[in-house]
């Protein structure tokens, strides 16, 4: 349901961005994408959502593959989680952040506010709707953050490094937020025992092409492996949804 076929993305400057990445993941699935700085994680997030033009190859989810003529069909249908919160919430109460994707398909303001508090409740974050989002703490900007994607109901979830600033308890929460979420996800990190919490399958990428994709727990135990990405081979890890109780 989210897909890459044969994607490339360069940058103008000749940066390198990501080469030839295929991949398919299904609905409902958690991938994690994991690879160390500079492998292209972000870099294939931004072309998956269509911000970043594909140089090559295309990417498609629930079967609409992007063009600009549907990009706002697309990006309504797959939702990215900044690694930074502050790029995505700038308005003065969280809640006018969440409310700014309904907002802005035209929904009125009250099934704007409808969706934004079922979210909100979903996530369990009523107490952060009213306040500013300069105020809070890392881990609630990411949940706010989260809040303000999953406000577009968007069948695909991808985060970027969601592990950025939060502390244990914080991840913690956001592992039992992003467990519930019906939605198919791939998850940019290098944090492998949160990608490990939520994912059973894992794609690595390496100097921006795709390494391996297979399960979890063959390719994070695989220390040749890990070591020729700049990751770490983890030993052992426990089955999906059972970390961190
Ligand atoms: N805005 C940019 N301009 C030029 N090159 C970039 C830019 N962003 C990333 N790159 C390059 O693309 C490659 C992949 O980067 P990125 O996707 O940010 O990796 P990751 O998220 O895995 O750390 C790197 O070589 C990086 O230098
Ligand atoms: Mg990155």
């Amino acid at each position: 349901m989210l897909t890459a076929r044969n994607l490339t993305v360069t940058y103008p400057d000749g940066g390198r961005g990501v080469e030839d990445v295929s991949f398919d993941i299904e609905s409902g699935e958690s991938v994690a994408l994991a690879g160390g700085n500079g492998a292209g994680k972000t870099t294939l997030l931004l072309a998956l959502v269509g911000i970043l033009p594909a140089k090559a190859g295309s990417v498609e989810v629930g079967g609409l593959r992007f063009s600009k003529e549907n990009r706002v069909e697309y990006r309504r249908a797959v939702g990215l989680v900044f690694q930074n919160p502050d790029d995505m919430l700038f308005m003065p109460r969280a809640l006018d952040d969440i409310m700014f994707g309904p907002r802005n398909l035209g929904l009125s303001e009250t099934e704007a506010r409808q969706r934004a508090y079922e979210v909100i409740t979903e996530l369990g974050i009523d107490h952060l709707a009213e306040r500013s989002p300069l105020k809070l703490s890392g881990g609630e900007k990411r949940m706010a953050g989260l809040a303000a994607v999953l406000a577009m109901r968007p069948s695909a979830l991808l985060l970027d490094e969601p592990t950025a600033f939060l502390d244990p308890r914080a991840r913690r929460v956001l592992i039992r937020a992003l467990e519930r979420l019906p939605q198919a996800k791939l998850i940019a990190t290098h944090d492998l025992a949160f990608a490990g919490a939520l994912c059973s399958r894992a794609l690595l990428l390496k100097e921006g092409r795709l390494y391996a994709d297979g399960p979890r727990d063959d390719l994070f135990r695989d220390e040749r492996l890990m070591d020729e990405c700049g990751l770490e081979a983890s030993l052992p890890i426990p089955a999906a949804g059972v970390y961190w109780r």
